[in-house]
């Protein structure tokens, strides 16, 4: 399986404290039949400018090169109007994709200006942004309308794996992915006790309750994300470079 949303780099974020520990996360996925990490540490323009934070990745990433895991390094940037001072955002997304893991703002409502400022990252920076954890917005949530709308810019929509262990949330989730509302599924884990990888746990559900094909539909999307391909209406490439 392939975890599209993972913060188990050592010293980035509120994830992996130190070494030990996300070593020790790198082989719990790979306990939970994970093959591939996509490596998402926040980055929040406001505190860190994109240069320290690809070095901060550099360094992380040779700390645990021995990892017998595939890691692939990505982001999951807040968004913010200080993004528009960087000419481009390639290394924020995931490595040789344009697919930007995008965290919302926190608000309440959202507006169609807020909706144009997504529309208008996408056409300036060309980013496919796979809006994180959307099941932490009520706006979104609670609301068909807005994920569609969302989906119709050409995002991704991604839920955390907890969103189907909870039993409050699973209806609502499993609901959503037999609609074809939800993309993507990642564990963001963060460390070994209160956020641990459960990514096999969540797929165990989705099975049982809707059926294999819908794993393998979200193993699927996860498979081209990593490609850079589309992942609805045709398989053509959106490497870097190319035109979508
Ligand atoms: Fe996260």
């Amino acid at each position: 399986m392939i975890d599209l949303h993972t913060h188990i780099l050592p010293h980035m974020d509120d994830g992996a404290k130190n070494v030990r520990e996300s070593l020790e996360m790198i082989e719990c996925l790979n306990l939970h039949e994970v093959h591939t990490a996509i490596c998402t540490p926040h980055f929040d323009p406001r505190k860190i400018s994109i240069e320290e934070f690809v070095s901060k990745i550099e360094k992380a990433f040779l700390s645990i090169h021995d990892s017998r895991m595939t890691l692939i390094p990505g982001s999951e940037t807040r968004y913010h109007n200080l993004l528009y001072q960087y000419s481009d955002l390639d290394q924020l997304c995931i490595q040789n994709t344009n697919y930007l893991l995008l965290e919302l703002p926190d608000q309440e409502h959202w507006s169609n200006s807020d909706f144009e400022n997504i529309e208008k990252l996408i056409n300036i920076f060309r980013v496919i942004p796979m809006i994180a954890h959307i099941e932490r917005y009520h706006f979104l949530w609670n609301n068909k309308k807005n994920i569609r709308r969302f989906m119709n810019l050409g995002c991704v929509m991604q839920i955390n794996a907890n969103t189907i262990i909870d039993k409050k949330q699973r209806k609502t989730a499993l609901h959503y992915i037999k609609n074809g509302l939800i993309d993507a599924i990642g564990s963001d884990c963060h460390n070994m006790l209160q956020r641990p990888p459960n990514l096999k746990e969540a797929f165990v559900i989705i099975k049982k309750e809707i059926g294999n094909f819908y794993c393998d539909l979200l193993q699927q999307n996860a498979n081209s994300i990593i490609k850079g391909r589309m992942i609805r209406n045709d398989t053509s490439l959106m490497l870097k470079g190319s035109e979508f």
